[in-house]
């Protein structure tokens, strides 16, 4: 194992989280660095001829999975009492993902363009389904492919090679968040120039390009659905700090208006939730803003039903989504929700079900008729931003809750019991003895 030190097991397999409900939160909460952000920027860091320094590291079980990921590759990585990690990819000489790493982890599909750009071989497992939808990698393979990679399937492994990328012009059928993230990383080593056409735009990629850029990427309209890159012989290290997970945020902001409370979110970036902070509004939130802040007064009021549909960014994330629903449950009116980008993302809603929430799903819309209660009851976590939303309708439901298969939630939210324990919710981590 290459981790000079890893973080702390603290993640019993079988902990639960119980909440007692019926505080309005009040106070602040600092945002961690974004999960959909450091994923990636570790990844790139494989392309380097240097070591690169991270920080703002969130304390995620993803984020230690990712660094067994790049250890097992033969890199050595190091983590500082400030979560600031240094990745040096100096001694890479494995150049694959294995399936044990891969079934906990799907984001692991990343190594697979930098391996083949940098290194010009990669075995990664082919990731299954998970609990939202087929999760197809279609695009990733094909747009290695169109980068000039030969790639198979087999034995459940995705084989690819290449002697040396080439740029081409890649059109990307669907919105691929990581789809766009792989090409994205392939095409800065490959020879001449790459065009990404309907590439998604979500902040984390902007963040991602703006890394390989410090690493002498030379990169165009990321944040576009058009990013152009120029292939560059190699790339350096360097320094760089993640940008705030907008969804963490947005996550404690509707904790916030479910409950009633008052709240500030600090080292937050409001400018990336644009989409979530109008509904929030409409939901009947007095909202105000500054550079690296964002202040929810609720005053007390019960919030509001508000409709959503979920796309890619800019418009409402299908992250939120389920954190809306809980918000639905218990608001006044019926809010409809209509889930785009996921085929199954309505897991929790039999959970909340049993809390007493009153909810219909007919194919991908669920419709929410608000409740003036919700009753709390053992509920089980099925996914990780499902888990988020058993947690934020325990926040509210009379009586004891208490959410099983926590693990879901510690690979996407720092702490998150010690974080809604500051701000007055009654929450604690039961450990399975
Ligand atoms: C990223 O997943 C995020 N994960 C997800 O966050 C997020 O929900 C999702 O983007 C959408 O915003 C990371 O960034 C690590 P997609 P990703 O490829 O990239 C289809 C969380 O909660 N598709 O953008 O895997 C796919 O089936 C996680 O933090 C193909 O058909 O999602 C889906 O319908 C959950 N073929 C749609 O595109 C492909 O090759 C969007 O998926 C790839 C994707």
């Amino acid at each position: 194992m290459h981790c000079k030190q890893t973080f702390p097991e603290g993640i019993a397999d079988m902990a639960r989280i119980q909440i007692t409900g019926g505080v309005p939160l009040r106070g602040e909460v600092w945002i961690s660095g974004a999960k959909n952000a450091v994923l990636p920027i570790m990844v790139a860091s494989l392309l380097g001829e240097e070591p690169s320094r991270i920080s703002n590291v969130p304390h995620l079980q993803d984020v230690t999975t990712t660094m067994e990921l790049l250890g097992r590759m033969g890199a050595e990585l190091s983590l500082d009492e400030k979560m600031q990690i240094e990745i040096d990819p100096r001694g890479i000489d494995r150049f694959e993902a294995p399936y044990d790493l891969v079934k906990t982890m799907r984001a692991s599909i990343l190594v697979l363009g930098p391996l083949v750009a940098r290194f010009g071989r990669a075995r990664v497992a082919l990731p299954g389904g998970c609990a939202i939808g087929s999760r197809p990698v279609n695009l990733h393979l094909h747009g290695l492919q169109q980068l000039g990679a030969n790639v198979a399937v087999r034995n459940g492994n995705i084989e690819a090679s290449a002697d040396r990328l080439r740029g081409a012009r890649i059109v990307l059928d669907t919105v691929t968040v990581t789809g766009t993230e792989n090409i994205l990383m392939a095409a800065t080593l490959a020879q001449g120039t790459s065009i990404i056409e309907n590439a998604a735009q979500e902040p984390e990629v902007v963040d991602l390009a703006n890394f390989l850029v410090s690493m002498g990427a030379k990169i165009e309209g990321a944040g576009t659905n058009t990013i152009t890159v120029e292939g560059v012989d190699s790339l350096n290290g360097t320094d760089y700090s993640v940008l705030p997970d907008r969804i963490e945020t947005g996550t404690y902001l509707i904790a916030c208006a479910m409950t009633g409370g008052r709240l500030r979110c600090t080292r937050a970036r409001p400018g990336h939730l644009d989409a979530v902070l109008d509904k929030l509004s409409e939901a009947g939130a007095d909202i105000s803003l500054g550079e690296d802040w964002i202040e929810m007064d609720m005053g007390g009021r019960r919030p509001r039903s508000v409709d959503i549909t979920t796309a890619p960014y800019p418009a409402f994330p299908t992250d939120m989504q389920a954190q809306f629903t809980a918000l639905n449950s218990i608001a006044e009116g019926t809010g409809v929700i209509t889930e785009t980008v996921f085929e199954n993302r309505f897991m929790h809603v039999q959970e909340l079900q049993r809390l007493g929430a009153d909810i219909q799903v007919k194919g991908n819309t669920a419709i929410i008729r608000g409740v003036p209660r919700l009753t709390g009851a053992p509920i089980m976590a099925t996914d990780l931003r499902a888990s988020a939303s058993l947690v934020l309708a325990g926040l509210v439901a009379d009586g004891v809750t208490t959410v099983d298969r926590v693990y879901h939630i510690d690979r996407g939210y720092e702490v998150i019991e010690e974080k809604l324990s500051q701000i007055g919710a009654r929450i604690r981590r039961i450990s399975e003895t």
